[in-house]
């Protein structure tokens, strides 16, 4: 299956932070794909902005080496054609107008600030300041958009200041992924689903993102952060919202927000002993990769793992608990939301045919797909038992190659921006609600003194998680690979 490419108009990209990790590992070959895509134009233009004194060619010596060297070299020469450098201190009032005489009046403008979130608000003040701000702009920020409920109102209101809702486009990459769009397509392109999507039918909710991954490299940020503020707060706030939503009148970008806003609005306040935090161990005794060791902070409370039970409450899901679970250095790297059914009413096998409840599990990452365990009698002679078998579909068996050409979350992101559909962004008053459920959690556990809970890299995680559940008669879906 070949995915259709629809080429976008040329448009002028500046990436503030142009020689940044983020730039280099995400933003630049996301940008080269689309351009060997065909869906970028020769005439587009990338504009590399940093406080380093590079000329163009040292800059596209930079990005080069970010690149697929497997790709074609022209491929490569035309598309570094494209990319420009200008050295630009935010700080400082000089290379603005340089940068001005870049870009085109006619032509979409993006700014992506892929620099940390302090400085949003003076590149917002100087690209008004300097006229470079014009109606076909667009701002395009990361996440973590703010540390809080305060600073993320600080954060909206610096662009507010210039900038209209519209121009603003928050990055929460888990949207830009293929199979994330693909929850929505479930639920809302299938008749099966709808009708059983609800506190009558659903027993409750499990979701989970594994990762195996440490916090090395991004020590300093993760301890101020935390798995709460890193993954819960948006990541995985946004896979509860697409789960938990109403279904919108509109594939449309507000409509769509509006009804995830709802949802995040209809959170009730998680319970203090509905929380587990836990902080990741050395894998063993001679080894110096705990958590601890690795942010090179020996009495560090911030936890790198999170599970909770939370409900929402609301006509639809009253009665149906969600639990959410993010962790580090866990035993595999898996994202999987379970749809966990109720029993059926009565039992007509008789108790030795056991109770089996259907689970849908909607599987994001690695081996996307979809799978519902269904109950059948067991075969063979003996009587009625009963046995629960999964029907298995993955993505990349049934779509073949055009489940790997539907490309990273970055790509079909910025694509978005260009092509102005603010659909897979975070809206301002959804970041803004998100942080009012998260803010009493963290307040809670620093009032109480609270410290993470260890538990060994490689495993599932804090033994006191699996008791969160067992509390409530219930158990976790493991997590595979
Ligand atoms: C980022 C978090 O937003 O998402 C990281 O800051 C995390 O801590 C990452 O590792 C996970 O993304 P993915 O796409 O690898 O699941």
């Amino acid at each position: 299956m070949v995915s259709r490419v629809i080429p976008v108009d040329p448009f002028d990209l500046v990436i503030f932070g142009g020689t940044g990790d983020l730039a280099k590992r995400k933003i630049l070959p996301a940008l080269f794909r689309r351009f060997c895509a065909g869906q970028i134009p020769r005439e587009a233009r990338i504009i590399g902005v940093a406080r380093s004194e590079l000329t163009d060619a040292d800059y596209r010596d930079l990005i080069a080496k970010t690149l697929d060297g497997t790709s074609d070299k022209s491929q490569i020469d035309a598309f570094l054609n494209c990319v420009r450098y200008v050295p630009i201190d935010a700080h400082r009032t000089d290379g603005w107008a340089r940068l001005n005489d870049f870009l085109s009046p006619e032509r979409v403008r993006a700014f992506y600030f892929s620099v940390a979130p302090h400085l949003f608000g003076e590149l917002a003040q100087r690209l008004h300041d300097h006229g470079l701000a014009n109606d076909l702009t667009r701002i395009v920020v990361e996440k973590p958009f703010g540390h809080d409920l305060e600073s993320a109102n600080a954060l909206n209101a610096a662009l507010a200041a210039h900038f209209d809702e519209s121009q603003i486009y928050r990055i929460d990459h888990y949207l830009g992924k293929e199979t994330v769009q693909n929850l929505m397509a479930v639920r809302f392109g299938n008749m099966l689903f709808e009708p059983l999507w609800n506190s009558q039918y659903v027993d409750h909710i499990q979701i989970t993102v594994a990762e195996t991954i440490g916090v090395a490299g991004r020590e300093a940020y993760y301890d101020y952060a935390g798995a709460m503020r890193d993954m819960v707060q948006n990541h995985l706030m946004q896979l509860l919202c697409l789960i938990a939503m109403e279904p919108p009148a509109k594939f449309d970008p507000d409509a769509v927000r509006d009804e995830k806003l709802k949802v995040i609005r209809a959170l009730d306040p998680v319970e203090p002993y509905h929380i587990v935090r836990g902080q990741y161990e050395a894998a063993n005794e001679d080894m110096q990769d705990g958590y601890r060791a690795q942010v090179g902070k020996p009495r560090s409370t911030t936890e790198s793992y999170v599970a909770l039970k939370c409900h929402v409450s609301n006509w639809r899901w009253a009665g149906t608990p969600f639990y959410l679970r993010t962790g580090k250095r866990l035993v595999a790297r898996s994202s999987v939301i379970n749809v966990v059914f109720k029993n059926t009413p009565h039992a007509i096998f008789g108790p030795e045919a056991g109770r089996h409840a259907n689970v849908l599990s909607i599987r994001l990452q690695p081996d996307e797909g979809i799978t519902l365990k269904v109950t059948i009698k067991e075969p063979g002679p003996g009587g009625m038992r009963l046995i629960d078998v999964p029907l298995d579909m993955s993505f990349a068996e049934a779509l073949g190659s055009g489940a790997n050409e539907a490309g990273d979350a970055y790509e079909r992101l910025i694509m978005d921006v260009i092509r102005g559909n603010q659909t897979l962004f975070m809206r301002g008053d959804e970041v803004k609600a998100a942080w009012g459920w998260t803010d009493p959690v963290i307040a809670g556990w620093q009032a109480r003194g609270e410290v993470p809970k260890p538990y060994a890299s490689g495993s599932i995680g804090p033994g006191d998680a699996d008791e969160l559940m067992r509390r409530d008669g219930r158990r976790w879906q493991g997590i595979k690979p």
